[in-house]
This record gives C-alpha cells, structure tokens and sequence, in this order.
C-alpha cells in the first residue's frame, strides 16, 4: 500500500533531513531584519492597483452556511485565558460549537469604510489587515455536518466543501500519529497564501505566517477553552501530506499549523487512510499578477518534515526539552536573575474584569494612538500572568515551558519605575536591567513609529534561535515564531479584557537585542506588542 508519504514522492530510508541544516533558518532571519539601513536601502513600494484580495475564494465550490444564531459562552475572557487546553469537564464538540470557535477566530467583526473602499476587519489582529490565513478543517461525522475537509470562508460565513468523507487518518498519518490529532472530531488546518501578505511586506512576511496565525489561535484556544472543548497545536507534520490532502500549490501556499479541536473516545476514526485523488481546486486570482518570493519558499521548505518517522524524531525533541528544563530549575533560579526583582501583582479572583471572551473578541483592535497615561502593575501583572500559563502544544511539552523570553520597555507603570526589565520565568518577577525614560529608544525600535513611544509598555518575546534550531531544527523557527505569536495575540486579549488597548508592531530586529543586552545578548525578536490607554483617535492608519 501507498502511505502519505510515499505518495508524497518519498520513499522509506530517503528521508534527506533538509530540516537539520540549518543555516537555512538563519539565512532566512538575517536575511529579513529590518534594520535603519535596509528600510533606507529598499526601494519597494506598494501597487495599489495589484493588491491582492483579502480572501481565497473557491469558484466552483457552493458554499455551505454556517449557523447565523451563534451564542455566547459567558466564560470572563480573563478565565478563558488561564484556562489549560485539556479542560477537566469535556463538551461533545457540535458543529454549533465549531462554528462560533470559527468566528470567534478568523471571522469578520467589524466593517470600515475609508476613500479606496471598505476594510472587513477580522476577530485577530492581522500584519496590514491583509488577511492572508484561511482555517480548514478535516473532521468526521458531527451533529449537522458531513464528515469532510472544508475550508472556512469568512466573506459570507460559510464552508466550501473540498472533500467529502472522513480524511483525518490522512492527517493522523502525517502527524506521525500525535494522540491529540488520533482522537480530534476535528482538526483546524490553518494555511497562509503567501502572496496576500508578501505584496506589501516582501520576503518578511514569512514571519507573518505564523504572527498572523498565531493571533488567530490565541483566539481559538481561548473560545475553545471557554467551551470546554480540548485543543491541542501540532507543528509536527509531513507538510507534503498536508498540501496534497488540501489541494494547495506548494509554490504558493503552505500549511502552517494543526490543532486537535475536541475529543473523541475511543479512537472512532478508520484505521486506513483513503485514497487521495489528487486535486487542485480553482479559486478566483487574487490580483492581476503575484509576485513570487523565493527566500519564503526556501524558507518553509527547509522547514518542512518529510515523512511520519522524521515528524516522531522531531517531537521527541520536544520532550528532551522538557527534561532539560526540569533539572536546570532544580532550585536554582533563573539564569542571571539578579536582585531588583519585582513580583508580579495580579488580580485576585474576584477583582478581575468579567467581560466575556466573546465581548472581548468583539470589541479587540489595534490601537491606532496611546494616551501617554499609566496602567497599574496589577494590569501588567495580569497580562503577563495569563501569557505564561504555558500553551498545549507538541512542542513545549506538558509543563509550561517556552521558546521565548519576555522583555518589557515600561514608560508608565504605577509603582513600576520607568524602564527595561526582563521577566523571570519562575521567580514570577519581572527584573529592572536599567531604568530610564526610554521612550524616544521605544519610538525608534519600533520602526520609528508613535505607538510604541506613546503606550505604557512594549513587550517583546526574544527567542534563543540557536537552542530552538538545535532541538527542532530549521522548524524551530516556526515554532520560536508561533509560540511567541500565541503569547502576543494572548496580551491582546489580555489588555482589552481590562479595557486597555493594545498593538501589535514590527521593530529593527539587531537594535532591539543590543538595547535589552548584556541579558538578552545572543536572542533574537520573534514578536513585539505595545499596550496603554487609547487616545481614542478613531482615524485608520493601517501599517
Ligand atoms: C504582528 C503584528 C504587527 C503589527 N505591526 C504594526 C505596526 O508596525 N504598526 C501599526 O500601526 N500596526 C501594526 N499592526 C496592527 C495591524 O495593522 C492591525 O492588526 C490590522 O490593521 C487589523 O486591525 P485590527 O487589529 O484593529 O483588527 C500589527 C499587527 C500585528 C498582528
């Protein structure tokens, strides 16, 4: 018989581990920091009249309309957040449930008007409100839907219909048999159209992929969470698997991550994947030509995971992580923590906001001006305490562990003197590394833009590239870039829980690290978030 893998043009014992070489990765990151010079230096400038669509839009599929009724789970978006992704008391997973998961996650939320036309705004934040993530799902039989690989379409709030019948033992067989994806009634493909993202941010918008998905899933884990459904995120697949199963043009497209949404027990799947007739699917183009980045193609491929042995080898990384971990936190605290430790203060229990995770997603966007007005600690304390509650993945193994490192820029926090701090994992305390008013240096390392000058804090999640490649190789990367993505798209629900606004930023990569060293020297920035107090300036300024 034919595996995935085979059928993907890999035979057993050829696996080539092009994921271990990792100078790929590094070419790729150095070769896309934004630096004072290379933005001086690029000459690129934005076709209006090329831009692309914000939606994939298959032609000759009818879509199927999801429920318009969608309900309210009334979980505080605060608990949502805390909340682990294996909840004790488990919900049967029904299609109503999957389809407020769905807009709670990637569906259009609000609508805005402006001189060139009209911006749907999505339930995450999204690098140019350029859109270029689409969720699939592959799942059994549920209540009201046909077991199938469906892709969700925002536009009009539907499911086109690829395949019909049940393919997740497709997906089980790439996964290299990961039990979260074994036992899913549904898991939550999500894929990235390169093109929709690379007309304005060039090659960089690798890195987009995953911010841009990870805001997503910090969202969809949190409505799940809220719903008692179990969620899980796989980065261990054949990435070939993937592609053929979703009929994507692997020049083009690239699926990004997966996550086993619900549980079903016991194990109700076929054992035998099915035949996969291989298919392309007509979609409407997205602009009047696409220009092809070569470096994101590289990029991903060298990333890629070849067959169900390599993806086992690979998650087994994950769990040496895990016991590296342990013994280092044996009693000893954490590397270099030093004396001007500050505990952080959250809210009790019952002093936390109660809005709830939907009036959350709801009301979430990104902060277009900051009033240079104080937070309180506890606000801050808050925020950070729900971002390091550790996210289920194949990748950080059971406890919280994580690839990335907190650093904060504090302009005004209450009891908090101005700053540059760096946040102690399991002190639970944030450390001053100097004080100082450094909010002309927050302008600058933020792209120059106002955002982050104006805000109360900056944070930013560094990553230690050369532990993350050595343990996963170049899919480390992508595993640096998502978790430390999750974590942001978590502070922005964290802060409009509290009624603070907050945004997303990109930054000069070098100039960050040598601002937060001699503590940060030799990490790299995987993701950066400002938060404070809205202006309330409701102009629309997308950059
Ligand atoms: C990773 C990331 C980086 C962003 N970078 C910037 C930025 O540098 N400047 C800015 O004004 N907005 C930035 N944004 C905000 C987006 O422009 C915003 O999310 C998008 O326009 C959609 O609007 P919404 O977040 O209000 O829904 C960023 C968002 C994300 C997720």
């Amino acid at each position: 018989m034919v595996n995935t893998a085979q059928r993907a043009g890999i035979l057993e014992g050829e696996t080539t581990m092009k994921n271990q070489e990792i100078d790929a990765a590094w070419k790729y990151h150095n070769g896309t920091k934004h630096s004072d010079q290379s933005i001086r230096a690029n000459r690129h400038y934005l076709d209006w009249q090329n831009q692309p669509m914000p939606f994939k839009i298959y032609t000759q599929l009818d879509p199927i309309p999801l429920p318009q009724h969608l309900s309210s789970s009334g979980m505080p978006a605060l608990q949502s957040l805390a909340a682990p992704g294996a909840p004790q008391a488990q919900v049967a997973l029904k299609s109503q449930l999957l389809a407020e998961t769905l807009f709670l996650s990637a569906g259009i939320t609000k609508r805005r008007s402006y001189p060139g036309g009209e911006i749907l705004f999505r339930a995450a934040a999204c690098t140019g409100a350029l859109y270029h993530i689409d969720l699939y799902l592959v799942c059994g039989d549920l209540d009201s839907l046909d077991a199938g690989v469906y892709q969700f379409s925002p536009q009009d709030f539907s499911l086109c219909r690829l395949r019909a019948g049940d393919h997740r033992s497709v997906l089980a067989e790439a996964s290299g048999d990961e039990r979260s994806i074994v036992n899913a009634p549904c898991v939550i493909v999500s894929a990235s159209t390169f093109w929709r993202n690379a007309w304005k941010y060039q090659s960089r918008a690798y890195r987009h992929c995953y911010w841009d998905n990870g805001t997503i899933l910090a969202n969809l884990l949190a409505a799940a969470a809220a719903r008692k459904i179990p969620a899980k995120l796989v980065l261990g697949f054949v990435d070939a698997a993937v592609n053929e199963l979703l009929g994507f043009d692997s020049r083009r497209e690239a699926p990004l991550s997966l996550i086993g949404l619900g549980h079903a027990s016991p194990r109700r799947m076929d054992l035998s994947p099915p035949v996969i007739e291989p298919a392309t699917f007509e979609t409407k183009p997205l602009s009047r030509t696409e220009v092809d980045y070569p470096a994101m193609r590289a990029m991903h491929e060298a990333s890629s995971l070849e067959s169900a042995e390599e993806v086992k080898t690979w998650r087994e990384g994950a769990e040496r992580e895990e016991s590296g971990t342990k013994a280092e936190g044996k009693g000893i605290k954490d590397k270099g923590a030093g004396s001007h430790l500050i505990p952080l203060q959250p809210l009790r229990d019952e002093e936390l906001p109660r809005d709830s995770i939907e009036e959350v997603i709801m009301r979430r966007g990104s902060t277009r001006e900051f009033a240079r007005e104080s937070i309180t600690l506890a606000q801050l304390s808050t925020m950070l305490d729900r971002v390091t509650r550790g996210i289920e993945a194949d990748f950080l193994g059971p406890s919280a562990s994580s690839l990335n490192d907190i650093y904060l820029i504090v302009h005004a926090v209450e009891d908090l003197p101005a700053g540059a701090y760096v946040y102690r994992r399991r002190e639970r305390a944030v450390e001053l590394l100097k004080e100082g008013d450094f909010r002309r240096d927050a302008g600058y390392l933020g792209l120059g833009q106002e955002i982050p000058a104006d805000a109360s804090v900056n944070v930013y999640f560094l990553a230690d590239l050369n532990r993350a490649l050595g343990r996963f190789g170049n899919r480390g990367y992508r595993a640096a870039q998502l978790e430390a993505a999750i974590m942001g798209g978590k502070i922005y629900l964290a802060a409009y829980a509290q009624r603070l606004g907050a945004s997303g930023l990109t930054f000069f990569d070098d100039d960050v690290t040598d601002f937060f060293s001699p503590d940060a020297a030799g990490k790299s920035v995987m993701f950066l978030i400002a938060v404070g107090k809205s202006a309330k300036r409701k102009d629309l300024n997308v950059i």
